[in-house]
C-alpha cells in the first residue's frame, strides 16, 4: 500500500486527478470505477481543465460504487445526477458507457445481479476511486459487510445517515438503503486509488492504513489488495 500525504483537498485533488489522466493516456478505453461525495469533487473539476486541455474520455467505460435506493435521475441529490453536474456533462464521456446502479427498478436484486455483470463484460475495472466512511466504508459497504460482498441492496448505518444528511433539507429525507458495489467488486479493481481529506476521516485512516483487516473497518480489507494508492491531507493523515 501506498501512502501520499498531501498538505491540502486542493493538493489532494491533483494528485488523484494526475493518476486517472496518466490512466487514461496509458489506456485510452479503461473502465474506471467512479466515487460520490464531496471527497471526489475537486478531482472532478480537474477532470473537466484536463478535458478542455485536450484529454480525450469517449473510449472509458465507467462504473460508479453506489447509489441511493428510491433516487431516480431527476432527483438532485441521486448519484446519477451528481455524475451528471460534476463530471458527465462537462466532457465527451458517452451517455451509454456510463453506469450507476438504478436505485428506482422494482427488482432491486435483479438490478444488483445485472451491474455485477456489466462489470464482469466490461472486462473489470482498470482504476477504482474511492472516498472513506467516518466509520470507514468505502462504498456503501458499512461495518461488518463480508468481504466476499458483491453489488447488493445495503442498510445504511446511522453515522452515515447523519453525515450525509448535510446534502437533504433533513435527515428524514436522507434514504436508509442503497445499492453499493460490495468489498469483493472492488477488490477486483486492478489499481485503487482512496483519497480523504479532514480531521473527521483521521480516525478512519489510521484504522485503515495501520489497524488489523477487519470487516469492522471496510477500507482495512485494501491491505490486502496489491496496488492501492491512498491520496490524504494532513488533517486525514495526522494520526499516521
Ligand atoms: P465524502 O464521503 O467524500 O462526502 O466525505 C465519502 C464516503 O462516505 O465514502
Amino acid at each position: 500500500m501506498n501512502v501520499i500525504i498531501v498538505s491540502n483537498y486542493e493538493s489532494m485533488s491533483e494528485e488523484v486527478a494526475k493518476i486517472v489522466t496518466g490512466q487514461i493516456a496509458n489506456k485510452p478505453n479503461s473502465v474506471l470505477g467512479l466515487a460520490t461525495g464531496g471527497s471526489p469533487v475537486g478531482v472532478y473539476k480537474l477532470l473537466q481543465e484536463s478535458y478542455s486541455r485536450g484529454v480525450d474520455f469517449s473510449q472509458l467505460t465507467t462504473f460508479n460504487l453506489d447509489e441511493y435506493v428510491g433516487l431516480g435521475e431527476d432527483h438532485p441529490q441521486s448519484y446519477r445526477h451528481y455524475m451528471e453536474e460534476h463530471l458527465f456533462s462537462k466532457v465527451n464521456v458517452k451517455k451509454e458507457n456510463t453506469h450507476i446502479p438504478n436505485g428506482v427498478v422494482q427488482d432491486l436484486q435483479a438490478e444488483c445481479y445485472r451491474y455485477e455483470e456489466l462489470i464482469k463484460r466490461a472486462g473489470g475495472i482498470d482504476l477504482q476511486l474511492l472516498g472513506i466512511g467516518t466509520n470507514g466504508h468505502i462504498g456503501f459497504n458499512e461495518p461488518g459487510t463480508e468481504f466476499g460482498s458483491t453489488t447488493q441492496v445495503v442498510d445504511l448505518a446511522q453515522s452515515t445517515i447523519k453525515d450525509n444528511a448535510r446534502y437533504f433539507a433533513s435527515l428524514d429525507e436522507v434514504p436508509t438503503q442503497a445499492l453499493s458495489m460490495g468489498i469483493k467488486s472492488i477488490m477486483q479493481a486492478r489499481n485503487i486509488v482512496l483519497m480523504a481529506n479532514g480531521g473527521s476521516k483521521a480516525h478512519a485512516i489510521f484504522a485503515a492504513v495501520k489497524g488489523p483487516v477487519t470487516p469492522d473497518v471496510p477500507a482495512s480489507v485494501l491491505q490486502l489488495h496489491p496496488s492501492v494508492t491512498f491520496v490524504v491531507d494532513q488533517a486525514a493523515g495526522s494520526k499516521l
